[in-house]
């Protein structure tokens, strides 16, 4: 862990403050639930349980124990609706907004859902947030945003045209925020996620990402499948590093750093074939043998073909230092999924 992330978790610890996280019960909401708690921090949390769930948090209730977890309340609303998002940014000094609807192929099916999230809670939310008087507002931007553009790796002010109406809603963001930073002088920063993954990442269901996806189908035996050829890339991020990139972001003081956007990645590309020999090989360290090969099936439409991230502006102006190997994470969302399974009711 850098040195510099360590003494921003200390001098938060010292003076704790008043943070909102949207999407709260979500994957990556909950590990930035589970961080501000550990912080001692106070921390709203805002869910409609569309894709989160309450096991998330009773997780993290149960890891925290009493003492951290009295200090968390949970509002079940949707931002949808510009009241809930009032009352959840009421004396919020931080707001850390993750609530969204994923996916790509998701918003190929019911654009108006995702649009209806994704830009107009999105709104309802920078909305809220200034008319309470929040101090800064981090927000889950994308990697999607860099569309159909050739360049890599990607750097952040070199974006081409959106490939799905998923990566359209996550631009918009990223203009609204810039414009409500213009007009009112708001502050906010947007972090452009890469391919996240880690502990609670929903492996079920037919939008979920490939990492727990894949580990969880590995684990019971099931088929896995890669669209392409399998020499699709991406930059697959551990959710810890994503954790770091907020903290550093909400407490940074330096003028040029905010209403930016940054990339929040580890820097590096790793093929869907890489990454299913690398799960197979994670497991077979833990026991568990799987033999089976993966099964190629088409290009999926709106997918891009190779993505990875310059982190260059996130380590120079956040002091953003990824803590995680992919390798390294990979192992703790395998040890978590190992205990999901071994949880599971026998079918
Ligand atoms: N996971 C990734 O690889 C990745 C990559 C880029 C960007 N992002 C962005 O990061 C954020 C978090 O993603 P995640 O992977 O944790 O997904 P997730 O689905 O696990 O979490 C999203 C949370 O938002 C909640 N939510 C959805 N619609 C809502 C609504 N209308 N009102 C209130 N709550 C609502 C869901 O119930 C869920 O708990 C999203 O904005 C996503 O677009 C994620």
């Amino acid at each position: 862990m850098s040195t510099f992330y360590e003494e921003t978790r200390a001098t938060m610890e010292s003076s704790p403050r008043a943070w909102l996280v949207t999407g709260a019960a979500g994957f990556i909401g909950s590990h930035l639930v589970e961080a501000l708690l550990a912080l001692n921090q106070r921390v709203v949390g805002l869910d409609n349980f569309s894709t989160g769930h309450a096991s998330n948090l009773a997780e993290i209730q149960a890891q925290l124990g009493a003492s951290r977890w009295k200090n968390f309340r949970l509002i079940e609303g949707d931002i949808r609706d510009p009241a809930v998002c009032r009352e959840a940014c009421s004396g919020a000094e931080f707001v850390l907004h993750e609530a969204a609807l994923g996916s790509v192929p998701r918003s190929i099916q019911d654009p108006l859902t995702t649009n209806a999230v994704n830009i107009s809670g999105f709104l309802n939310m920078l909305v809220a947030a200034r008319g309470a008087g929040v101090l800064r507002f981090i927000y889950a931007a994308s990697s999607s945003t860099y569309g159909d553009h050739p360049d890599l790796p990607k750097i952040e002010d070199r974006v081409g045209n959106p490939l799905s109406p998923y990566a359209v809603t996550k631009l918009v963001n990223e203009l609204y925020a810039d414009v409500f930073a213009r007009t009112h002088g708001f502050e906010s920063m947007g972090l452009r996620y890469f391919n996240v993954f880690g502990p609670r990442q929903d492996p079920d269901g037919p939008y979920a990402a490939v990492i727990p996806k894949w580990i969880t189908a590995m684990i019971r035996g099931e088929p896995v499948f890669i669209h392409g050829d399998g020499e699709t890339s991406r930059d697959f991020s551990f959710v810890q590093n994503v954790v770091q990139a907020n903290l550093l972001a909400a407490m940074n003081d330096d003028p040029d750093a905010i209403n930016q956007v940054y990339n929040i990645a580890l820097g590096n590309r790793t093929t869907l074939n890489e990454l299913f020999a690398a799960i197979r090989r994670t497991l077979a360290e833990r026991g568990v043998r799987c033999t089976q090969e993966p099964v190629y099936l088409a290009f999926r439409p709106g997918d891009v073909r190779h993505s990875q991230a310059s982190i260059a502006k996130a380590s120079t102006l956040l002091g953003y230092v990824p803590s995680h190997s992919t390798e390294a994470g990979l192992g703790t969302a395998i040890d978590w999924a190992l205990g999901q399974e071994l949880a599971r009711p026998k079918q």
